[in-house]
């Protein structure tokens, strides 16, 4: 901590937590110039990335946890806790490690790609304990209110209010605050759209309070919803009850956790992908991905073809779903009309006798009952936060909002990166524009989601992982220097540009270089390919295929090249600069 701070006042931690103590030669109390006591609330993999910033860019962290543990959502809990996120014993996640790791503590390479929760868990308590961020966290305490100081609009300050476990109050002074509460909480049970929902006979909760599959063995279920949670559930139930379907009210394009070759499909969104992404006309984007998919499986023959295009919705990923419905385990249905008895009739006219369990796999709300609506709002899941982070109407931005995404990718160093750019724009090391232009981004991303996704509450915070990523590395000035890498460290370039886009990229420069990550960068493919490495094999070695991404990658640079031929470097500068001009000439534009 640096060593001009003064000490804080206040009998006990939890009395005055802040208190500003300002060299004397210094101007007036401005948040870069004085100790600044970040509060943050959530230990989950939000809040343990922000307290790690904090830490590094010298700032002091307290961190309120409600709960007894660290981890958050990935904390497994027999039994579902009021306002807290629950998981199923068998989740896996469907982010890959090197994509969802945080950008400096690679995830060991001998852990599968695909982890059990079991073992993020041990991942973050690695993390934890490696940058020793436990002693920041205050375990089984929850914050009940966060209002600004009545000097805010001078000192940015906020007054929180937090409980313990036996019901104790506290009241503290912050100069700046972090939420990292995650957005997977409370359920949404849309039980409205549903007449007759009173009258059913059988069992029926949400897809939060489903654990185990045992208690339906040779029973009769419905799983209501085809996200990534209805995907999963109605996957396992399948394999015990006498029959399961999986009603959705406008299907989906299913993805692979397996993708060519057997590597993870995520792996395959390098930089070049997502430039190629936004080059192209949309539709005909969409297309070349449905075709692949289609050739898996037909979803017009599974009955699972939307109406809308793949990168319209967020996606459902599940290698093993064709299978079960192949074998007639999984019975695809269209939405519920209503409920009668234990009986549920579809919107088809089709109507199933006996029904012994629903599952609502229908998402997720997000609120923030301890704020003022006037600070942040959210209805419908929507909440003007500039790029997802600042309330714009603030008069200092000493409040930070952290995770509240949901990236096609992982939200972990997604979290991590926002974390960076707030604990700097904290310390006032970068400004924040004005509250006029922070507004018109709002808009535009909030029009841009609505032009490219189907309306849904549950496509109210979409980011493209790269895109997002490299949107706000630039603002911290941690983007990678494509070009200059190229020129100067060819492998390390290539791997940059046609690499899959890993967290270690944003840590080669700038605040929080990390002296470890081209080496990470440089054997990202190792720590793959280790987990599979578990019997001597005399065949040649897998060969990781770079057959798509180099043929994609060429195409993507020969269009730029042609179109802008006098600007290629500066295109690998910056492969997203020249889209827009770029985009011109394409036919649909
Ligand atoms: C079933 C499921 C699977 C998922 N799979 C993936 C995946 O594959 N990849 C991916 O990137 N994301 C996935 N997600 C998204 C998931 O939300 C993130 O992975 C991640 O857990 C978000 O972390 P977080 O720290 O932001 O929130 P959380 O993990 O939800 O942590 C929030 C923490 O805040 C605490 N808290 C809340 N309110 C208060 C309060 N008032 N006072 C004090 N403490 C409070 C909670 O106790 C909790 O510990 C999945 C979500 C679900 C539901
Ligand atoms: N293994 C994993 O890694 C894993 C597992 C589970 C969840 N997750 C993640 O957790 C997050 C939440 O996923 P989720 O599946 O729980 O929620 P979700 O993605 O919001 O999906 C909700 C589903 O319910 C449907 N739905 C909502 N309201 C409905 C209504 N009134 N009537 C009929 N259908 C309705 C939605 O249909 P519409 O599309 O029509 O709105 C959608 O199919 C996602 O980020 C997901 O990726 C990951």
């Amino acid at each position: 901590m640096s060593s001009l701070l003064s000490k804080q006042t206040g009998s006990s931690p939890s009395s005055r937590q802040h208190l500003i103590q300002v060299r004397p030669e210094l101007p007036p109390p401005t948040i870069a110039t004085r100790r600044v006591i970040l509060q943050l609330f959530g230990g989950g993999s939000s809040g343990l990335a922000c307290i790690k910033c904090c830490l590094d860019e010298g700032l002091e962290p307290v961190c309120f946890e409600s709960s007894d543990d660290i981890g958050g959502l990935w904390r497994f809990k027999e039994n579902p806790e009021p306002d807290r996120a629950s998981i199923y014993h068998s989740v896996i996640i469907n982010t890959s490690k090197e994509m969802m790791c945080f950008s400096d503590f690679p995830i060991p390479a001998h852990f599968p790609n695909f982890m059990h929760n079991s073992l993020i868990m041990d991942y973050f308590r690695m993390y934890a304990d490696n940058f020793q961020l436990i002693k920041y966290i205050r375990f089984n305490t929850k914050v009940l209110q966060l209002k600004q100081r009545s000097d805010f609009s001078h000192s940015g300050q906020w007054d929180v209010e937090t409980e313990n476990k036996d019901g104790k109050k506290e009241k503290h002074i912050f100069d700046a605050v972090m939420i990292c509460i995650g957005h997977h909480c409370h359920p949404n049970m849309p039980l409205q759209d549903f007449p007759g929902i009173d009258t059913f006979k059988g069992k029926y909760f949400h897809s939060r309070d489903y654990k185990t599959p045992e208690e339906w063995r040779n029973k009769k279920a419905i799983v209501v919803g085809i996200g990534n949670s209805g995907g999963d559930i109605a996957v396992e139930l399948s394999r015990v009850t006498k029959q399961l379907y999986l009603s959705t009210r406008r299907g989906a394009w299913i993805l692979n956790r397996v993708g060519d070759n057997g590597l993870p499909l995520d792996l395959i969104f390098n930089r070049v992908m997502d430039s190629v992404r936004k080059i192209l006309p949309f539709g005909f984007f969409c297309g070349v991905g449905e075709r692949q998919l289609n050739q898996r499986f037909d979803h017009a023959l599974y009955n699972l073809k939307p109406k809308h295009r793949l990168f319209s919705q967020h996606p459902t990923v599940n290698d093993e779903l064709p299978n079960r419905i192949l074998s007639g385990t999984v019975q695809v249905k269209p939405n519920i009309r209503r409920f009668q008895g234990s009986s549920v009739e579809f919107d088809d006219g089709s109507v199933v006798e006996d029904v012994d369990l629903v599952v609502f796999a229908t998402g997720y709300r997000f609120s923030f009952p301890f704020l003022a609506s006037h600070v942040v709002s959210a209805s419908e899941n929507k909440a003007s936060l500039y790029k997802y982070v600042f309330p714009p109407e603030l008069d200092r931005p000493t409040l930070a909002i952290i995770g509240l995404v949901q990236p096609l990718g992982a939200i972990m160093p997604i979290s991590e990166m926002q974390a960076r750019w707030a604990t700097r724009v904290f310390k006032g090391c970068i400004k924040l524009p004005s509250m006029a232009a922070m507004q018109k981004d709002i808009v535009c991303k909030q029009q841009a989601m609505a032009a490219r996704y189907v309306p849904s509450q549950r496509h109210t915070i979409q980011v493209d992982y790269v895109s997002y990523m490299d949107e706000i590395a630039k603002l911290v000035g941690v983007r990678p220097n494509i070009l200059g890498k190229l020129l100067t460290d060819p492998r390390l370039g290539l791997n940059l540009l046609f690499g899959p886009c890993t967290p270690y990229q944003f840590r080669l420069r700038g605040p929080g270089k990390w002296a470890g990550a081209r080496q990470a960068i440089l054997t990202q493919w190792e720590r793959v390919a280790c987990p599979m490495q578990t019997r001597p094999c005399d065949e040649p070695k897998c060969k990781r295929s770079l057959m798509w991404p180099l043929i994609l990658s060429t195409a993507a640079v020969g269009l730029a090249a042609y179109v802008n031929r006098n600007s290629l470097p500066a295109f690998l500068q910056d492969p997203t600069a020249l889209l827009d001009k770029i985009k011109v000439y394409l036919p649909g534009q």
